[in-house]
Parts: structure tokens; C-alpha cells; sequence
């Protein structure tokens, strides 16, 4: 058993800073074994810590260096020297120089690891053993180093701007951002529970309220949903709220902070962020989460166009809900073969058949050649934006199903024919999106971004609501290379019309008072005029740090189960526990 850690022991120096000025000094390094070479008269270790590797010479025979196993935590004394000219590592920061070694400690040894730098191993086994995972990838702490710099950026930047940093309540009530709701019971009220908050909506509102008039915290978020390669759990956001404000004060703040993050970051200048709407979204791209890096973009097929050609393929888009849109690809090339699998891939996503002219040496080849004139082929092939060589795909059938199909067709065209320039960061605000959207499988409307959400003023007479299909709301969406990077909107700030929010998503009254009575009663106190946005933390380092998953940028990550695979947790709890919380489980 190792007690023993004195100030003796302690470093005098980084790794990094062994270098030509600290030759002939004696130093004192703490830090891991990385390799042991052992040439007989001369034993090499590589010592490394959190800022560099050092070369240890140990010549003295009377150094204990048996116990000296991969990833050891060691105190090491010695003196820095020059290398011979020969033995000079330039691959090395400190490669000029060495440790003659006089003194070694083990302060930890440490027994074999499951793998070592360089090993390919699965991503349980990497979440199983977290911490041996940071020290082999120096990009996953290069990671949360970023993070920690862009979260001073932050704070620094809005605390110059008066916001004031406030911590809201993680023990909460359900909070309506579309997901389940992670549960706490509580053991002084059986029967009761708390709800881990889904953002800090109502709070940071209920700040508003309170006088403040800027506000923001980096708050963790909880959401029981699917995971993606883009989403956990747990995650944080950098949430601000803003009194006596429109749209566009709540946008030029997040443009202006975004761009001095990149730049303090990457060193790169970012463009002015354009502004399209949901509609011009889905109609361009088939998604509103568009990567404007890839030029590929859809035409709708006109309605009489359809008519006057008659294909059989097409005319599903004459149905109400339905069309028919293309996407040219420039400069492709493909053979039936390839024809036949893309076929399968759309099929696989739900599509029907897809439909594909190819123009080659100023020739066109299709399956539906024989059923339309030469003149019918080229119009149809020009119409979806292709004059030049490539070849152009159509499918018609439900518009949400059309855009999904055709959405993913131009990220994995655009990827395949090198169209992204991957160097390049490209915003886009997404604005005007419907209030409402209906949910087929509860056969119920739901809030498109959330039920406190302020509606557009031309949605409302009389009090009411116009048409709830038709209904805009205030709010907005900011999309980086294809990915949701944050979301807000201006919020209601009148009792009235947030019951009639409320009641249209088909809450009763009492339902209402039950969930939401106070946040209602607060309303009727004297409201600002107020709006904010959310951003997702993790997501802005995955962009910056160019991860292909979240986790990448995550101390503790789950799986893709939801599980924390170091920890075993979700795990079981003692039927001790269980009963003082009132709690029996049900096996389904
Ligand atoms: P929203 O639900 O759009 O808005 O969330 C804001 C941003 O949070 C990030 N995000 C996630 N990141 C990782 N894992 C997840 N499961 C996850 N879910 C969301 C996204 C998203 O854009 N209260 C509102 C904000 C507001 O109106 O001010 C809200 O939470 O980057």
C-alpha cells in the first residue's frame, strides 16, 4: 500500500519545459510511463504528462526499475542533457534533450491495461474504461480543453454585455420540449416526483418576470429520447433570455458571439448568416436543417407539367399532400446497376420508385425513354435545374416523404461526389416555421418549438386564433453544416392568449391550473415583452472540433442505450430504498 507523496517528490517542472535552456539543470518530473526500452546497459522511459514527453535515460545500475509496467505514475530526479547529435528525436518536442535519471519512485504502478495507444477497440469497451481512453486519445481531452475555452468566451463576452449568470433548479417540474421527462421520486412525499428539467424554459422566464433583464447559464438538460450521433441524454446548453427585445436583437448577439468564438478558436472569419424561411427550407433542401457547404438543391416538378407529360410514375404528385421533385446531380455518371441499388436505398427509406435521366455525351438515357418524346425528355431534365452533363432523379409521392428521401440523397451525393468543401463553416437562420404540427399517432396537435412560443401577429383576430394550420410562430432556428446548433423564439407574454395556446394543444382548464398555474398566475403580475435562445454545448464543439459524434466532445458520455457503461448505470436499488420511497416495480 503507497501513502508516501511528499513535497520532495512533487515536480519542479513541465515535460514541456525540458528543452537546450534547461541543459545541465536538475528537474523533478511527475508523470506516466509510456514505453520502457531496455538495451541491456541503459534502461529508456518515456515519461509523459498532461503537456509533453520526456526521454529518461537511466544508466545507474542501482535504480529499481523492475516494477516499471506500461502506464505507471512515477516521481523521477535527474539532471537534463543534451542528446548526441545522432539520437536527436524531431518528431519530439523535447527531442533535443534527455533526463539522466537519479532518482525514480513509483508512486502508482499499474497492472495491464484492456488496451494501449493505437489499439482499435469497440465503443463499449472505450465508455467501460473512460479514463485509460483519455490518456490514449489526446484529441478527446484536446476536446474538453476547447470547451472550457469557448465556455470563457462565453461568459466573458456576456458578462460584458450585462448579462448576469443564474443557476435554475435541476429538482423540477416537467418542462414541455417534446421529450420524456427523467423522473426523481421523492421519499417526504411519496407518491410525488420531480422532473428533471428539459431546458429551464419556464425559469429563465419566470427571471424576466423577476426583474432581470438578461439573463443566461449553461444549463444541463435532460430529455428521455431516442440518441443519435448528435444527441444524449444529458446534455448542456448555453441558455440566455433577453427582456424588451424583437427577433433580431436576440440573432445579431448570437451572430456576433458565434463569429468571435470561431475565430478565437479556428482563427476563421465567418460570413453573415442568411436568413431563409421553414418554407423555402423544405421546398430548396427537403429539410430544414439544410448544409449550405453543398450546392445540391431540389426543383418541384409544376403541377401542369405533370398533367401534360402523364407519366404513370408522376402522377401520385397530383394527389392532395403529394409532389413530385427532382435533383440534379452535375458531372454523374451511373450504370443500371447503380440505377437499380440507389432504387433499393429509396425504397429502403420509404420511397417508391425513383425515376432517373442521365445525359452523356449529349445523349439521354432513362427508363421512362420510350414513353415520352425527345423534347419531353430534355424539357423534363432542364426543368430540374440541368443543363449540363449529369444526371437528374425525380420522385413523386407524399411531399414529407419526397423531401426525407430526397434530403438524404443530396447529403449522400454531395458527400460521395466531394461537393462539400469540409473547410468551410456555413450558418443559416431558419425562420417563419408553422406554430403547430399534427401528430398522426396521438392524432393530436403539438407545439413546433414549444407552447410558449409568442405566434405571429397576423395569426390572431378577435382574440382567437385564425386557421391553426396556418399559424406562424416568432421563433427561429440556427443551422451550422447541416446540424441544429440552437433554437428560441420571442415568448407570450399575456395570460390570456398563453391559456388559448394551451387550449388549442387540448389542455383543460384544469390541466392547465394542475401543470401550469403558476407559471399562469405569474403572467397576470406584469410581464416584459421577452424572447431568448438555447444553444447546444455540445454541439458547437463537435462543429468546432470537427467530431463526427457527441461523445467525442463529452467527459462521462452514455451509450447508445442510454447507459453509462462505466458506472452500470441505470442499475437496481435495494428494496430497502425502494420502500422508503414508496416505490414497488411493476415487471412488463
Ligand atoms: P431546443 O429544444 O431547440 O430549444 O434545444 C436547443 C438546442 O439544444 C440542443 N439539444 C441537444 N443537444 C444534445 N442532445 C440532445 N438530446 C439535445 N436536444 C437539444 C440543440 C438544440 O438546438 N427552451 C428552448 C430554447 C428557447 O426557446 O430559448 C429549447 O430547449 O443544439
Amino acid at each position: 500500500m503507497k501513502t508516501l507523496w511528499t513535497s520532495s517528490q512533487k515536480r519542479t517542472h513541465y515535460c514541456k519545459d525540458i528543452c537546450l535552456e534547461t541543459v545541465d539543470q536538475v528537474v523533478c518530473l511527475n508523470g506516466w510511463v509510456k514505453a520502457v526500452r531496455d538495451h541491456g546497459q541503459i534502461l529508456f522511459i518515456d515519461l509523459e504528462d498532461q503537456t509533453a514527453l520526456v526521454q529518461i535515460n537511466c544508466k545507474t545500475p542501482n535504480l529499481n526499475c523492475s516494477e516499471l509496467s506500461y502506464d505507471s505514475v512515477l516521481s523521477i530526479k535527474g539532471r537534463v542533457k543534451k542528446r548526441p547529435v545522432e539520437m536527436i528525436n524531431k518528431n519530439l518536442k523535447t527531442g533535443e534533450v534527455e533526463i539522466l535519471a537519479e532518482e525514480i519512485q513509483i508512486l502508482s504502478s499499474a497492472k495491464t491495461a484492456p488496451f494501449r495507444k493505437g489499439d482499435q477497440i469497440n465503443e463499449n469497451l472505450s465508455l467501460k474504461y473512460r479514463y485509460l481512453d483519455f490518456r490514449r486519445q489526446k484529441k478527446l481531452r484536446t476536446n474538453l480543453k476547447i470547451r472550457h475555452k469557448v465556455l470563457q468566451i462565453i461568459r466573458q463576452e456576456l458578462s460584458q454585455k450585462d448579462f448576469c449568470e443564474i443557476d435554475t433548479p435541476i429538482l423540477y417540474k416537467s418542462t414541455p420540449e417534446g421529450a420524456r421527462d427523467y423522473l426523481v421520486p421523492s421519499r417526504k412525499s411519496i407518491g410525488h416526483f420531480y422532473a428533471l428539467p428539459q431546458s429551464p424554459q419556464i425559469l429563465k422566464q419566470l427571471l424576466m418576470m423577476s426583474g432581470f433583464e438578461k439573463y443566461f447559464q449553461i444549463a444541463k438538460c435532460f430529455r428521455d429520447e431516442d440518441l443519435r450521433s448528435n444527441r444524449q441524454p444529458e446534455f448542456s446548453q448555453l441558455d440566455l433570455e433577453m427582456s424588451f427585445v424583437e427577433e433580431k436583437d436576440i440573432l445579431s448577439l448570437t451572430e456576433d458571439l458565434i463569429k468571435k468564438i470561431w475565430k478565437e478558436i479556428k482563427n476563421e472569419d465567418i460570413q453573415d448568416f442568411p436568413k431563409i424561411s421553414y418554407k423555402k427550407a423544405l421546398s430548396d433542401f427537403g429539410t430544414d436543417k439544410p448544409d449550405l457547404r453543398n450546392p445540391l438543391k431540389l426543383k418541384t416538378i409544376p403541377y401542369d407539367k405533370i398533367q401534360s407529360l402523364q407519366l404513370k410514375v408522376l402522377m401520385s404528385a397530383l394527389s392532395e399532400n403529394n409532389a413530385a421533385k427532382a435533383l440534379f446531380i452535375p458531372g454523374l455518371v451511373f450504370s443500371r446497376s447503380q440505377a437499380d441499388k440507389l432504387n433499393k436505398e429509396v425504397k429502403s427509406l420509404g420511397g417508391e420508385g425513383l425515376l432517373w435521366i442521365q445525359k452523356k455525351s449529349l445523349e439521354y438515357s432513362s427508363p421512362i425513354k420510350k414513353h415520352l418524346t425527345d423534347k419531353q425528355l430534355e424539357e423534363l431534365y432542364d426543368l430540374s435545374g440541368g443543363k449540363k452533363e449529369g444526371v437528374c432523379l425525380i420522385l413523386s409521392g407524399e411531399t414529407k416523404l419526397v423531401n426525407t428521401v430526397l434530403s438524404a440523397l443530396i447529403s449522400s451525393f454531395g458527400k460521395k461526389e466531394n461537393l462539400i468543401d469540409d473547410s468551410k463553416t456555413k450558418f443559416v437562420w431558419i425562420q417563419d416555421f408553422p406554430y403547430f404540427s399534427f401528430d398522426p399517432l396521438v392524432k393530436k396537435w403539438t407545439a413546433l418549438h414549444h407552447p410558449f412560443t409568442l405566434p405571429s401577429q397576423e395569426s390572431i383576430t378577435n382574440e382567437l386564433l385564425k386557421d391553426i394550420e396556418t399559424t406562424k410562430a416568432r421563433s427561429y432556428d440556427l443551422v451550422c453544416n447541416g446540424h441544429e446548433l440552437a433554437g428560441g423564439s420571442l415568448r407570450i407574454f399575456d395570460e390570456k392568449l398563453q391559456r388559448l395556446i394551451f387550449s388549442t394543444l387540448g389542455l383543460t382548464k384544469e390541466e392547465m391550473e394542475k401543470q401550469f398555474g403558476f407559471f399562469l398566475e405569474a403572467l397576470s403580475y406584469g410581464v416584459p415583452p421577452h424572447g431568448g435562445i438555447a444553444w447546444g454545448i455540445e454541439r458547437l464543439i463537435m462543429l468546432l472540433t470537427d467530431s463526427e459524434n457527441i461523445r467525442d466532445v463529452m467527459a462521462f458520455p452514455k451509450s447508445s442505450s442510454g447507459a453509462c457503461l462505466m458506472s452500470e448505470s441505470p442499475s437496481n436499488i435495494s428494496i430497502e430504498t425502494l420502500t422508503e420511497m414508496g416505490i414497488s416495480i411493476i415487471k412488463r
